[in-house]
């Protein structure tokens, strides 16, 4: 087995969005000064990395993804005074903090896209991707936004520019060295501060086909799904040019010492794996796996998806499984509490890097949000499709005084509706909670080398049962997660042996089996074998 593994390899990471975790001044808006005073919780917790959605300048109109300014902190979260507090307090504990990078693009508030789409001569035109209207008119070619609509909008300066998400996130030309170079400069500037590294946002993104060829459409796409999920994503990401960039990115980081580079990747699995780089030539340390939110929540299923990413891995490649995020529905929304707490052990029992959103150990569901309430742009350009973020972005209920504890003014989305009995406060002081649930599992985690830095061998079961070995020298450790609401049991050739480390219920440590483990519904339980 591998000496001691990083920091980064051995931790648990845990997702802030920092508008909805703690207000600190009552506005209704969570600020940097509200995460410091958390961080005891976090330490109570058990997580190791914090990272931080945006909280640079930004006009708002992607909260935050939309930067005005790389180098500074937003008024509505702080300023770098705040910043500098937080990241020692962090620092103090013991508690490592990434910061979400946004390469893609900038807002069109940046001085940098005013100064760029002044004129057609500007000095800072090429920093942007610039294109005349063909011949017949219409936009440059049939790229889509995610958000809606095509990627390219007209420009009063007589030409189109390109837009993958927002039209008030025009996209960074990355060809050109100058870009390079400021955003290198950007990724400096926090990293003398001394943050222990980034999570680049939109990653795949940030090249695009020389040519700008037209996206084929996608055969498999039904209507009523994402709309830009109506064209294959040939040509407007993951382009073989990315990778020697990234090389640079990485030599870049490297420089700094033992600092980490996480990259949102939302591409099938044997293409995530390519952003690894390869044996001295590293590029991402950690690529992150989505594909567990989106795998049909059976046993057999999960274990494919888990199998096939083992196997793709290159050689030393670590993994790194989200199971949820500030993008996507709801952990508990989407397999309901019997089974959320089956996905706390697989995430916290996986090999490889978890990463956990805020308020998933709580079990919070997507909480509705009211039309007239709503926030998120995604939602505002195609409503009634359920695309909507704003349901995951629900501020964190601490305890059961006035708005949860959140904040001392309105919070600005609403809370979980039963936040007075679901709240950090109550989960505390509940033996048996999720939330009690996820740190046993985290001290198990942390106490174990054959759950953090261990082999996973996976054993062939049936029923609704996931099972596999997490193994470090002679321990080996047994995972045994059952999908369905009913009981079963599992028994194995040569009839082991074992006693129950942690149950999901919490009230069966110290259980020994022999020959055949018993599950209830929903029960999943880590035991070692004699
Ligand atoms: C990423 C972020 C998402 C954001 C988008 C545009 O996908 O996770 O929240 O809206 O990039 O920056």
């Amino acid at each position: 087995m591998k000496k001691t593994r990083h920091w980064w390899e051995r931790g648990i990471v845990y997702q802030i969005y920092p508008r909805s975790f703690m207000d600190s001044n009552g506005d209704g808006i969570g600020d940097l000064a509200g995460i410091a005073s958390m961080l005891d919780y976090l330490k109570w917790l058990g997580v190791d990395i914090l990272w931080l959605c945006p909280f640079y300048p930004s006009p708002m109109a992607d909260f935050g993804y939309d930067v005005s300014d790389f180098t500074d902190v937003d008024p509505v979260f702080g300023t770098l005074g705040d910043f500098d507090r937080l990241l020692a307090e962090a620092h103090r504990r013991d508690l490592r903090v990434l910061l979400d990078f946004v390469p893609n693009h900038t807002s069109d508030r940046h001085p940098w896209f005013i100064e760029a789409r002044a004129s057609r001569s500007s000095r800072r035109r090429d920093w942007y991707i610039w294109r005349d209207s063909p011949a017949g008119g219409g936009p440059p070619n049939n790229w889509l936004s995610t958000f809606g609509g095509s990627a390219w909008e007209w420009d009063r300066s007589g030409q189109f520019y390109l837009h993958t998400y927002l039209k008030k996130q025009p996209d960074l030309n990355w060809l050109n060295p100058e870009v390079r170079q400021a955003m290198f400069a950007n990724m400096r500037f926090w990293l003398d501060r001394g943050v222990d590294g980034f999570r680049l946002d939109a990653l795949w993104h940030i090249m695009k086909d020389g040519e700008l060829r037209d996206n084929p459409p996608d055969p498999d796409y039904r209507p009523g799904g994402k709309p830009y999920r109506a064209l294959q994503a040939l040509y407007c990401g993951d382009r073989p040019e990315i990778h020697p960039l990234l090389r640079r990115m990485r030599r870049l980081v490297d420089g700094y010492g033992d600092r980490l580079l996480v990259g949102e990747l939302y591409l099938p699995i044997d293409r995530l794996v390519n952003y690894y780089g390869s044996v001295g030539q590293p590029e991402i340390h950690l690529p992150t796996n989505f594909h567990l939110i989106t795998t049909p929540w059976r046993a057999r299923a999960v274990a494919v998806t888990i199998d096939r990413s083992e196997a793709a891995l290159p050689p030393e490649a670590w993994p790194h499984f989200a199971l949820g995020n500030h993008d996507r529905p709801r952990l508990a929304g989407r397999l309901g509490e019997g089974q959320a707490r089956v996905a706390a052990m697989l995430l916290a029992t996986l090999r490889g890097t978890p990463s956990l959103y805020y308020g998933d150990e709580l079990g919070m569901p997507d909480v509705p949000v009211p039309p007239e309430e709503v926030k998120d742009p995604w939602e505002k350009n195609c409503p009634g499709r359920g695309l909507g973020r704003d349901p995951v972005r629900s501020p964190m209920p601490w305890d059961d005084s006035e708005n949860a504890g959140f904040s001392a003014g309105r919070p600005w989305l609403p809370l979980v509706p039963d936040w007075r009995s679901r709240n950090v406060a109550a989960h505390q002081s509940d033996p048996g909670s999720l939330l009690n649930l996820y740190r046993r599992l985290i001290v198990l985690r942390r106490q174990e080398p054959a759950l953090h830095s261990g082999t996973y061998r996976p054993i062939p079961a049936g029923g609704d049962f996931l099972l596999f070995f997490r193994e470090a020298g002679r321990r080996r450790l047994l995972v045994a997660l059952n999908f369905r609401s009913g009981a079963g049991g599992w028994r194995s050739r040569g009839d082991p042996a074992g006693r129950i480390l942690l149950s999901t219920f919490l009230d069966r440590e110290g259980e020994r089996f022999r020959g055949r483990l018993e599950l209830r519904g929903n029960e999943g339980v880590v035991a070692e074998l004699e």
